[in-house]
């Protein structure tokens, strides 16, 4: 079930697009988060996110996941030997595991191919425990950006910043952070599970 254009998908794969995100994107997108327990990433593609994660915080345990098999693929081979680590199958609008399941969620570039990201929060509320921290980045609505998506062809819906910061809120999340940047077409966002 791809998710993607294949040209896009291809991307995501590429050498130099993983040494990107784990280089440079992964501590900005963290925000300052050290990730901890059981972490869940959402939608991680080739994976690239998830190996920094795992080597720089041996600590954490990690479920890698993405709805696209070749994706997953990718990732489990990237990952391969990585002891803190499994990668499974799962779309972000319905996720296979428990209530409260998880410590931190994080989700890098994704959100906007979930068509209906809306379900994805809701879910993301659900599998967290209580107190839980959801952090990552995505791109806003702009022009360039829709330009892009509609030429790839790939699914999407574009996130506005302020509908973010509401949705999430509605999702049951508190101490919302959304962060917008380089030219307002990025938004960095963090939240945390509210309490029962
Ligand atoms: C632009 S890529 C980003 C990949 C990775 N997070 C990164 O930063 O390199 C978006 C990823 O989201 C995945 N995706 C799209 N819709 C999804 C869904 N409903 N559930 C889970 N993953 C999804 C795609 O298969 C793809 O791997």
């Amino acid at each position: 079930m791809p998710a993607m254009s294949a040209v896009e998908a291809a991307f995501c794969r590429s050498a130099p697009w993983r040494a990107v995100a784990r280089r440079t994107i992964l501590p900005w997108a963290l925000q300052g988060v050290e990730p901890y327990g059981e972490v869940l990433e959402l939608g991680s593609g080739s994976g690239a996110m998830a190996e920094g994660v795992a080597r720089s915080f041996p600590s954490a345990r990690l479920t890698v996941t993405d709805v696209d098999l070749a994706m997953v693929s990718a990732a489990a081979r990237l990952l391969a030997g990585l002891e803190n680590v499994r990668v499974d199958r799962a779309d972000a609008t319905a996720l296979p595991y428990p209530d409260g399941s998880f410590d931190l969620v994080t989700s890098y570039l994704m959100m906007h191919h979930v068509v209906d990201w809306r379900r994805g929060l809701e879910e993301v509320a659900r599998v967290l425990r209580p107190g839980g921290t959801f952090v990552g980045y995505d791109l806003t609505d702009t022009l360039i950006a829709r330009a892009v998506h509609v030429v790839d062809r790939s699914p999407h819906l574009l996130l506005r910043p302020d509908d973010l910061r509401r949705q999430l809120r509605a999702a049951g999340f508190v101490g919302v952070t959304v962060r917008v940047g380089f030219a307002r077409t990025v938004a960095r966002f963090l939240a945390h599970r509210s309490a029962p």
